[in-house]
């Protein structure tokens, strides 16, 4: 995808939308509430934008129907010294994904711009947008489960309760059961993938951050949340990348 083309066709859309009291509410404050503000002002402002919106522990989303492209804004305030821009950290691990070409596992995205409002500059993202299904992968995660897993004799206890936790993990999705697939479903680079997670703190690889890109699972939510939290960044951690 072309940064240069998409700040340009989407610079008079977010040029408009900066403008409003929602806007600056939501930049001031990010949380469920402004949010949901914003997104009734969007469409408020642009009556023909159909868009779906959704958000996790870290950002907020604007998913539109008719564009190839969904919009990620940072649970962060535009005033801020401390918290981190966890969109950013996807951004960065983009690049660092390049890098080691294992990009085609990830969903492209990058930074759209900064824009201008009253709190200071608000950082915008954009990501390619794919099908995030989560109950379809959750239903090809059990469906791999059952090819691979074979209930043990119900007296064997030890083996009994190795198998159940298994079994939970992948009814729920969880990032054990989406790494044990991965090694299934990725077998040529598996090895080089978990290196990459492991050296750039990207954990919680779980089925919601997931999605389909012709018929292909990628990730769609890498900037790592604990381990990235956790951690001490190197000073160059950003700037190696040109952010
Ligand atoms: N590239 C994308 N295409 C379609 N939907 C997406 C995309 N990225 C995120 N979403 C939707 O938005 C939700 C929240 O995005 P995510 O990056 O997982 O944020 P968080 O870090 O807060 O969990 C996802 O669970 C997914 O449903
Ligand atoms: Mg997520």
């Amino acid at each position: 995808m072309d940064i240069v083309s998409l700040r340009e066709q989407w610079k008079p859309f977010f040029d408009k939308i900066r403008q409003t009291k929602e806007f600056e509410e939501f930049t001031k404050d990010p949380w469920s509430q402004s949010f949901y503000n914003l997104c009734a002002t969007i469409n408020e402002v642009f009556p023909d934008f159909v868009f779906d919106s959704d958000s996790g522990e870290t950002k907020f989303v604007i998913i539109p129907e008719d564009y190839d492209v969904v919009f990620k804004f940072p649970n962060v305030p535009a005033k801020h010294d401390y918290s981190i821009d966890y969109c950013l950290a996807e951004a960065r691990n983009y690049r660092a994904a390049v890098e080691k070409h294992l990009d085609k596992y990830f969903a492209w995205c990058d930074k759209l711009f900064d824009v201008y409002t009253p709190n200071g500059y608000y950082p915008i993202y954009v990501m390619e947008k794919v099908n995030c299904d989560e109950q379809s992968i959750n239903e090809e995660l059990m469906d791999w489960f059952d090819n691979n897993y074979d209930e043990p004799d119900s007296k064997d206890e030890k083996e009994m309760i190795k198998y159940e936790d298994t079994l939970q993990e992948f009814s729920d999705g969880s990032s054990v059961a989406v790494d044990l697939w991965f090694e299934s479903i990725f077998p040529d680079d598996y090895m080089r993938l978990i290196q990459f997670f492991a050296t750039n703190f990207i954990d919680d690889i779980h089925s919601g951050n997931l999605g389909y890109r012709n018929g292909e699972i990628v990730i769609i939510d890498y900037c790592g949340y604990h381990a990235l939290f956790d951690s001490k960044l190197p000073k160059d951690w950003y700037s190696k990348y040109g952010f």
